[in-house]
């Protein structure tokens, strides 16, 4: 029988909960060296010798929609994680406002005004991004707004600027970097659906088509480019607090929540957790996925 590693010998004293799930991994490897199978590549990442390492250090994210709500909560957890991030909006204001609060973390930030939903447009900053940050990371394509009608009532407006800022803003993104990802046979691309892209919502037949479609796209897109290292997964958040539920009346909220097994609205912050997971070494084996994050609304 071969002796214990060396590396493994001499890992630090474990003392958090972290550590000690390094522990037993590190048990599993050594039943896997003794006998004999080399598990070279189907090591974690997870890096057992320093746990409270940033999770995305030295990572470059762009964040679309992240001058309010869910996307800022992303950007700013990114950027409490290590990573620099370029911050997309629709408005100038809350980009830079964003930007600032992550160069506040210490990390460096770009703002961008950009309508995801003009490929044009979605073009030339994915150019002026690479250029100015030197290479993309991982994306989060988050944007999105909500036009609701029924069906009946639904104009062809309505229907287009949601499935043009939610769906092909998403596709616009994705192709902006997808070459610099493959050329770096790693990245990371996390699209935000909605539990109503799984379920659908009366008065929300373009929003649920467009959330829908982001899950087809997430999953073929994962298929495309598993290959070149790159996940591609998709959340779907349930409501979470933010200006898109804000315009919620007591009676319609009273409602919702009684449809949340966990008893209340989510918050940005959870949303955040979810996104930093699925970008973080630890979901390195994960693609193709839909994340519900939805105080158990769809199971
Ligand atoms: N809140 C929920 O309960 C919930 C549930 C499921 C899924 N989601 C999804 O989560 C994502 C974020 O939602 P949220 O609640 O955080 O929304 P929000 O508070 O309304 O913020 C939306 C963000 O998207 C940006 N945006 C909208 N249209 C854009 C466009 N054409 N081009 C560029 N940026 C655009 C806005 O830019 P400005 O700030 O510059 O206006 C804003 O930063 C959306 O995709 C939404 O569908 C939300």
């Amino acid at each position: 029988m071969r002796g214990r590693p060396t590396r493994r010998a001499n890992a630090i004293p474990l003392a958090s909960a972290e550590d000690a799930v390094c522990k037993s991994l590190q048990g599993v490897f050594y039943l896997i060296d003794i006998v004999g199978v080399s598990a070279e590549n189907c090591r974690p990442t997870l890096d057992c010798r320093n746990p409270t390492m940033s999770q995305l250090a030295n990572q470059i994210a762009v964040v679309t929609g992240a001058g309010r709500g869910i996307g800022r909560a992303i950007a700013l957890k990114f950027a409490a994680e290590g990573a620099d991030v370029a911050c997309v909006s629709r408005t100038v204001e809350n980009a830079e406002k964003v930007a600032l609060e992550v160069r506040a973390l210490g990390r460096r930030a770009w703002a961008y005004a950009v309508d995801v939903a003009d490929s044009a447009s979605v073009e030339a900053a994915g150019a002026r991004i690479l250029a100015e940050a030197g290479r993309v990371d991982i994306l989060v394509n988050n944007a999105g707004v909500t036009r609701d009608g029924l069906l009946m009532r639904m104009g062809d407006e309505d229907w287009d600027l949601v499935m043009d800022t939610n769906l092909k803003g998403a596709f616009s993104f994705t192709k902006a970097f997808a070459r610099g990802l493959i050329k770096q046979r790693a990245g990371r691309i996390i699209n935000v659906a909605s539990v109503v892209g799984l379920i659908g919502n009366a008065g929300q037949c373009n929003y649920a088509a467009s959330k829908a479609g982001l899950i087809g796209f997430t999953k073929s897109v994962a298929r495309e480019l598993a290959s070149r290292g790159i996940t591609v997964n998709a959340l779907a958040p349930g409501f979470i607090e933010t200006d898109m539920t804000a315009v919620l009346n007591e009676q319609s909220r009273a409602e919702l929540v009684k449809r949340i097994p966990l008893g209340c609205l989510g918050q940005t912050g959870d949303i955040a957790e979810a996104a930093l997971f699925l970008a973080s070494p630890a979901a390195r084996y994960i693609t193709g996925q839909v994340l519900a994050v939805d105080g158990g609304m769809v199971m």
